[in-house]
């Protein structure tokens, strides 16, 4: 059977990224042979399984279509590279922990290994892919390990960085807004640039694949991450300006979107981004810029990662303030710990920070999310035990707590019977709406004590007389 493929693709790291990537590339290439390796044999278990190891909207049913036809999970990683012509690397690169750089720039020995696995096992020429986000000029690195054995075998390295938000993989895989493909500009490396595109020209429009310098592409990339979350950081700055000044952060970003050249995507202030790129690759940004001594523009791209810790921060001092200056043994229930909605993922979530925060504060947490509780209870796993419970139906977590902190944006907080949740609340009930996501009028009405990002907030309290002076 294997015979009939036309090409034999592999690809090195089996999550987030190479998994629905390769789904997709097999969904539309069925000529073509794909095989996902990873080191972790659960992983590779799950995704052979009906659970698959990540969720992802529609992203079963790609798998579903494809796996055991042309696309197959293995942890045989020398027997994948030995038979592939194309290898997609796809290894986590995650910030250095230790060392020089530690806290900043990328750590890039899964990468060095995969590299070296590669120049080991190949015994015919391949095409290398790097699919991971990584520092400009990790393709030369690459290109020097792979010809630094005395060896026959031609290796062209490609970059083609993966733009994939996650909750929306799968229709951003197969409508991207573009595909970017890097190369050398030698002979070789146009050639191999061509059967990469060859493969997304299946089904993307060829005017949306673009083609560059390997440096340009790499770049791209971290520059793309980086500009969407300053987006996120400016918007959120205003926020901060809007509840002193009784402006609307909704009204503003609407007006301010509404400008053709600005836009009106990614202008929704929140409690922060989170995910497992931004924060990792602007920290990389700044500190390639650093390396070139560029220390204004390291300074500038860095404000964006400090002004999303003060958003983050701002929120837990709002809900303290609120909350008479003090949460200790409080209850409160958490609505969301992903990082964003319609995904499991909780890599970065601004809910970690929040629940670390407020249980300095003494506070109980229960903390609710319809997909991301098995990661929350890992990020969490080192805190006191005895004062957090995890508890699916947001009925069941709301019920009997001081308060409520919305985190993520999930569509269903948007639908809950809310009088019920009050009723079943300690009075007075407070509502922090960490994502703007619940109409705040309506939770007024009905009594709580309503904070938003970026507005007034709505409280039953007379604010003519603040807490402090109360007490004073
Ligand atoms: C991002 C990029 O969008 C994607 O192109 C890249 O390949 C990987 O990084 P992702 O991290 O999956 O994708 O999610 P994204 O939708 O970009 O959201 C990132 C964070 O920003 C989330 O925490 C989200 O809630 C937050 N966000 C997004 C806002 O706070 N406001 C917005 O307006 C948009
Ligand atoms: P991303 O979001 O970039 O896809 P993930 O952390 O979800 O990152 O996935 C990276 C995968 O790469 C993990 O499943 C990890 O086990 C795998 N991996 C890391 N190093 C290697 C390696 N040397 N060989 C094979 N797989 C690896």
């Amino acid at each position: 059977m294997n015979a009939s493929f036309e090409k034999k693709i592999l690809c090195i790291g089996a999550g987030y990224v190479g998994g629905p990537t390769m789904a997709m590339i097999a969904r539309k290439c069925p000529n073509y042979k794909v095989t996902v390796v990873d080191i972790n044999p659960q992983r590779i278990q799950r995704w052979k399984s009906d659970r698959l190891p990540i969720y992802e909207p529609g992203l079963k049913e790609l798998v579903e279509a494809t796996r055991g036809r042309n696309l197959f999970f293995s942890t045989d990683i020398e027997e994948g590279i030995r038979e592939a012509d194309i290898i997609f690397v796809s290894v986590n690169t995650p910030t250095k922990t230790y060392g020089l750089g530690a806290g900043m720039a990328a750590d890039l020995q899964y990468w060095e290994k995969t590299a070296r696995q590669i120049l080991a096992c190949a015994r015919s020429p391949k095409i290398i892919v790097e699919k991971s986000t990584l520092p400009v000029k990790t393709a030369l690195a690459m290109e020097r390990i792979l010809k630094s054995r005395e060896s026959r075998i031609h290796f062209e390295v490609l970059s083609n960085p993966e733009f994939l938000a996650e909750g929306t993989a799968v229709r951003d895989l197969e409508k991207p807004d573009r595909v970017l493909i890097g190369s050398r500009l030698t002979p070789s490396g146009l050639k191999a640039r061509q059967e990469l595109v060859d493969i997304y020209r299946n089904w993307v429009p060829e005017e949306n694949i673009i083609t560059s310098d390997i440096w340009s592409s790499e770049l791209s990339k971290l520059v793309s991450n980086a500009f969407l979350a300053q987006r996120i950081s400016s918007i959120n700055a205003i926020s901060a300006l809007c509840e002193k000044t009784e402006a609307d952060i909704r009204n503003v970003a609407m007006a301010v979107g509404r400008d053709g050249r600005i836009g009106s995507r990614f202008l929704n202030a929140s409690i922060g981004f989170g995910g497992s790129c931004f924060k990792k690759d602007i920290l990389n940004l700044v500190y390639i810029c650093r390396h070139y001594g560029l220390e204004e523009v390291a300074e500038y791209w860095e404000s964006v990662v400090h002004i999303n810790e003060y958003q983050k921060e701002r929120f837990v001092r709002h809900m303290l303030t609120a909350m008479f200056n003090t949460l200790a043994g409080k209850k409160i229930c958490i609505l969301g710990f992903a990082f964003k909605a319609n995904t499991g993922d909780t890599r970065e979530s601004p809910a970690i920070h929040v629940c670390t925060r407020l249980l300095e504060e003494r506070a109980e947490l229960v903390i609710s999310d319809p997909k991301a509780l098995d990661n929350a209870r890992l990020d969490l796993g080192h805190l006191e035990q005895e004062r957090i419970s995890f508890v699916q139906d947001p009925y069941e977590a709301a019920r009997g707590v001081h308060a409520i902190a919305v985190m993520t944006e999930w569509d269903l907080y948007r639908r809950l019977d809310y009088q019920k949740i009050y009723d079943d609340m300690i009075k007075p009930a407070f509502i922090f709406d960490g994502r703007n996501v619940i109409d705040h009028e309506k939770l007024y009405d009905i009594g709580f004590n309503v904070y938003a990002i970026g507005k007034t907030p709505l409280t039953h309290f007379d604010e003519s007389e603040s807490v402090q002076d109360l007490q004073a």
